[in-house]
């Protein structure tokens, strides 16, 4: 078992589905009000040098549920803000807390600390991956349809962390992925070369009709992630096509799930009528952020499964 997680590629298929297995125990522990605190005593630390509401609110949450102490830093109340290295945050936080989770730029800012910590590091997302909510998403999908091994999905937008993650993830899982972006908005060359290395069902496709055509899930993102605010302008001219709307979704099985990560920017990437329609599965898929990052949580700071 690794350490840490910092992309799905550090967890093997079984690993992925006793995960699975343990968010439902949670979950149902959670529903009968059960008390179940196997991180008594632990703490986890969460560095935020990003925005975010459902990761925060479903690890901190998570946490104190499993009886641990969440504690929430702002990177910038930090001594990194006025030039402390990584490595030395890396050991300092090691000697104090029993896991890490970090929301970061680059993913090399992950790496850093990953090497130098003793302790479980976990990407509470970076510019290139945003595992837990692949992970978490995969979770809600095969609670959904029991089994995900040639599922078809579709993912429209930005070749982005996101799309990354759910690549990763249906290569290790047999999911079929689509994923249609701008030309320019590809996902990393080198992320399409791994899942095509692992055997994945993968296609870039570019019409998002074609892409939507029988597919069994249709996934957005925001057109403009974090950090990347000045592209805005241009983002929504470039992305409008690749809009999830009613018409798409016309295109894919009469019982298709609508997905998005959340936070989305209505009138944009998805319509208010997909969103809050029949097909959608948001806030559920929000919610299962918190059954499988408790269900993490307790794999890597309690070393059991
Ligand atoms: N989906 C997700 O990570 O949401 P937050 O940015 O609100 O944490
Ligand atoms: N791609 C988005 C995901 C937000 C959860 C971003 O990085 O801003």
């Amino acid at each position: 078992m690794k350490k840490d997680l910092l992309t799905i590629l550090d967890l093997e298929k079984e690993e992925i589905m006793a995960l699975f297995r343990q968010a439902n125990h949670l979950r149902k522990l959670m529903r009968e009000e059960e008390t179940h605190r196997p991180l008594r005593g632990k703490t986890l630390a969460l560095i935020f040098e990003k925005p975010s509401t459902r990761t925060r609110l479903s690890f901190e949450v998570g946490m104190y549920q499993l009886g641990g102490y969440p504690l929430v830093i702002s990177s910038n109340q930090m001594q990194l803000s006025r030039g402390e290295t990584l490595e030395d945050t890396a050991r300092i936080f090691s000697r104090y807390v029993d896991g890490l989770m970090i929301r970061t730029f680059q993913h090399s800012r992950l790496e850093k600390i990953a090497r130098t910590a003793s302790i479980p590091i976990i990407n509470g997302l970076t510019d290139s991956f945003h595992p837990c909510q692949a992970l978490s998403d995969y979770y809600t999908l095969w609670r959904r349809k029991k089994n995900l091994s040639g599922l078809k999905l579709a993912y429209l937008g930005d070749g982005n962390n996101v799309s990354h993650s759910l690549m990763l993830g249906a290569a290790r899982l047999g999911v079929e992925i689509r994923i249609c972006t701008p030309p320019e908005y590809e996902p990393a060359e080198k992320i399409q070369e791994t899942v095509r290395e692992m055997g994945a069902s993968f296609s870039l496709i570019r019409d998002p009709a074609e892409a939507a055509t029988g597919v069994d899930v249709i996934y957005t993102d925001v057109w403009t992630s974090m950090g990347k605010e000045q592209e805005l302008p241009l983002r929504a001219q470039i992305f409008r096509p690749y809009q999830v709307n009613s018409s798409l979704l016309s295109r894919a099985r009469e019982n298709v799930l609508v997905m998005h990560c959340l936070p989305a920017h209505r009138g944009q990437e998805i319509t208010d009528e997909v969103m809050d329609g029949p097909n959608s599965i948001v806030f559920e898929q929000a919610e299962n952020r918190l059954h499988l990052q408790k269900a993490l949580l307790v794999k890597l700071l309690s070393h059991q499964e």
